[in-house]
């Protein structure tokens, strides 16, 4: 029956108890924002693509988003306690089938195709999260990653043959700082299966190709930027490479760029981890892979002040992408449509104790932030802009906590009636209790 299976496009998924996923998620499943034609989270891809030729790199643009907790976590060395595991952090549909968190979840398999030198993958992936502005539980993710064979490089030399490949990439004159050493034996070790010069040489290679994409995103940014705002900033482009940790690769980093007076974080890197190698069957092989948010950067490319935009079918949103994607030149800062007034509303509650047995003092429910979010989302939909806690206070007698949450209802395509925010409020106060049991104040 319906009620113990999801489907979805044709696939059936048995539901068990680990099922946590809203209705209101699966109508964006579909929406494949990413090969949309000048849709900017596309024209983004294309713009990253386009530093990662073909037929050296083969584009990966349709993985099915339903995939394994072997494909999403076991396979690329996710301990078992990761909190990324937990269901407030991540959808299940069972207990052993997620939607994707990350575009990771399809390294090992594209590995094991071994297809390519290399290869891109762009896709949706899903996290449940805050709301505000530039977080939605849906987002889209590229993946990239560039292999060298030591059965296939001349005379097995790995470090010389990444090294030749780096003097033909595209030079450039960013200020790049990078004050860490390639490895560190604590922070950021080499693994035991490389030689240091192999190592070394293909993360100078994942350096200079990251380099290169956001030399390409942020000169385009800034053109599009003084063409709409001669009063711009225009500051000289500067990166930083920061030690990271990731579980599939060592060394790891992520790369930062300055930008309108702050540090961004845009990507997360690494040499991949031999084991996922040896795993996919392809033991031979070594190299990188990095992981990019698309929002972010099309945030920053478009200058789009509101990530819920990105879904928004209004003409007036997306006709002013049309050409870009047959020409990045054509690219133009986005001109907001005008905005409508927001209204807010505040909800305070007492969380349930669940135990008040004799002696037992009352121990708190378990609470976490991400399930007020989710009703939110599910109660009011886009129209919910941002939510807040503005007030969490523990009774000195009781021992019971008090929490306020302020939520912010917007909608992007009409002005919402008092009457119409008052409505939507209360079925979120109504669902707080029923889901939560929290007691209203
Ligand atoms: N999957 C990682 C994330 O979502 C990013 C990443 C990809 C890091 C590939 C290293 C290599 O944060």
């Amino acid at each position: 029956t319906s009620t113990d299976t999801f489907t979805i496009e044709g696939k059936s998924y048995p539901k068990d108890s680990w099922h946590n996923l809203p209705p209101n998620i699966t109508f964006y499943i579909s929406r494949r924002l990413h090969t949309t034609k000048d849709h900017p989270i596309s024209i983004t891809r294309s713009i990253i693509e386009s530093r990662f030729p073909s037929p050296t790199y083969k584009y990966h643009n349709k993985f099915f988003p339903i995939v394994t907790t072997h494909q999403n976590f076991d396979s690329l060395g996710f301990p078992l306690d990761h909190p990324g595991r937990s269901k407030t952090d991540t959808y299940y549909i069972n207990s052993s089938t997620v939607l994707r968190t990350h575009t990771s979840a399809h390294q090992a398999d594209t590995f094991r195709l071994n297809a390519s030198e290399g290869f891109l993958i762009s896709a949706d992936v899903y996290r449940r999260d805050a709301i505000d502005r530039s977080h939605y539980p849906i987002f889209h993710q590229m993946e990239g990653a560039r292999m060298w064979d030591r059965r296939t490089v001349p005379n097995g030399d790995i470090a010389a043959a990444v090294w030749a490949d780096i003097e033909r990439l595209p030079k450039h004159d960013m200020k790049v700082e990078d004050p860490n050493p390639p490895t560190h034996a604590e922070r950021n070790p080499l693994q035991k299966e490389h030689r240091r010069e192999e190592a070394e040489a293909i993360a100078a290679h994942l350096k200079r190709s990251l380099e290169g994409v956001v030399v390409e995103i942020f000169t385009r940014a800034k053109r599009a930027a003084l063409a709409a705002d001669p009063g711009f900033r225009d500051e000289p482009l500067r990166v930083r490479w920061i030690e990271a940790y990731f579980p599939f690769t060592s060394p790891s980093w992520e790369l930062e760029v300055f930008w309108q007076g702050d540090w961004l974080e845009v990507l997360g890197c690494g040499v991949v981890k031999q084991s996922l190698f040896t795993n996919a069957g392809v033991p031979d092989q070594l190299g990188w892979a990095f992981g990019i948010g698309l929002e972010r950067i099309a945030m920053l490319l478009f200058e789009i002040p509101d990530i819920r935009l990105f879904w928004s079918k209004d003409p007036r949103f997306l006709d002013q992408f049309k050409g870009v994607s047959d020409n990045f030149n054509n690219l133009r800062k986005f001109v907001p449509v005008s905005k409508y007034p927001a209204c807010y509303k505040d909800v305070a509650f007492w969380l349930k104790s669940s135990s008040s047995a004799a002696g037992g003092g009352g121990k708190e429910m378990e609470f976490h932030e991400n399930d007020i979010m989710e009703i939110v989302r599910d109660v009011a939909g886009d129209v919910a802009e941002d939510v807040r806690m503005t007030d969490s206070f523990t009774h000195p007698k009781t021992g019971r906590r008090s929490m306020c949450y302020r939520i912010n209802y917007r909608s992007l395509e009409r002005t919402l009636t008092n009457e119409e925010a008052n409505e939507v409020h209360e079925r979120v106060r109504g669902k707080l209790v029923e889901k939560l049991g929290v007691e209203l104040r």
